[in-house]
């Protein structure tokens, strides 16, 4: 069942995925720290202001953040990171600023990349590929074609990502499927779905974090999110420590997980 799936989806989305895809297994999450941890990385712009700086410059210290923050991740056993970097919505920001944020993947990358190697981190990227600029995606597409073999950390930028728009995505996929017979209504159920999604071979998040003190989801792995714990903090993203990525799982330690039963264990 689940190979016809596989399939399906892949004749679907007609995309080369299948290298990425191949040998990852789904990961489940372990007892004590998260398997899968997503950071909506918040609060770049109200950094720069309070010190009377341009906007973007709020992002280039969050760019640090990401650096530490990658590192710590790894460092705690932390099995995916997926770091929400450029949301669909982005796009109505002034074109300087979204010149500036497409700029910094390749920035990162072209700092970090060894080290990442060395630290068998693997890259990958969730989001749509259309509209982002063709630099930004090249040096993606080979710092995942570099680190697909890699067994460590996964390391997911959700750029240029829509929550609604990936589920809109898996939407007309299916329904294509339907239209050509390949899939039966009743066929569509909770999992053969999530098989669609951008995050198709990845567990769900376990612990959801977002800076800069706004409490709301913006967007993000609306399909994912559903069983996710969720914490935030006022820090704004370019102030964000390794300590505080530490308290939020020690956060995250202390919560029961019940999925909707009476009794749930520890996280
Ligand atoms: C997060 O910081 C970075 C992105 C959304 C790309 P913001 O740029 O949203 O910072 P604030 O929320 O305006 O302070
Ligand atoms: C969410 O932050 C998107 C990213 C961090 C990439 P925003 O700053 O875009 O979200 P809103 O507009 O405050 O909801
Ligand atoms: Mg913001």
């Amino acid at each position: 069942m689940w190979k016809n799936w596989r399939q399906l989806v892949q004749g679907a989305q007609k995309t080369k995925k299948t290298e990425e895809q191949k040998g990852t297994e789904i990961l489940s999450p372990s007892a004590h720290v998260p398997a899968h941890v997503a950071i909506i990385m918040d609060g770049n712009g109200r950094w720069a202001k309070e010190r009377s700086l341009p906007r973007i410059m709020g992002h280039r210290q969050g760019m640090q953040t990401v650096k530490r923050i990658v590192r710590k991740a790894d460092a705690m056993g932390i099995k995916i990171l997926t770091l929400y970097a450029f949301s669909t919505e982005n796009w109505k920001r002034p074109k300087d600023e979204v010149d500036y944020l497409m700029s910094l993947p390749q920035e990162y990358l072209a700092t970090e990349l060894d080290e990442l190697i060395q630290r068998n981190v693997q890259i990958r990227m969730v989001g749509k590929e259309e509209r982002i600029p063709s630099s930004t995606l090249e040096a993606i597409v080979t710092a995942r074609e570099k680190t697909k073999e890699n067994t460590g950390l996964i390391l997911n930028f959700a750029l240029n990502y829509g929550g609604r728009n990936e589920i809109i995505d898996a939407v007309q996929q299916i329904a294509t499927l339907i239209q050509d017979k390949q899939l039966t209504i009743d066929e569509i159920t909770e999992e053969n779905f999530s098989h669609f999604l951008y995050t198709a071979n990845l567990p769900d998040p376990d612990l959801l974090i977002r800076t800069s003190g706004e409490l709301r989801i913006s967007n993000f792995m609306l399909w994912q999110l559903a069983y996710t714990e969720l914490w935030f903090t006022d820090c704004y993203w370019p102030d964000f420590t390794e300590d505080d990525l530490e308290e939020a799982v020690r956060a995250y330690q202390g919560r029961s997980r019940r999925f909707g039963a009476i009794t749930g264990g520890r996280s």
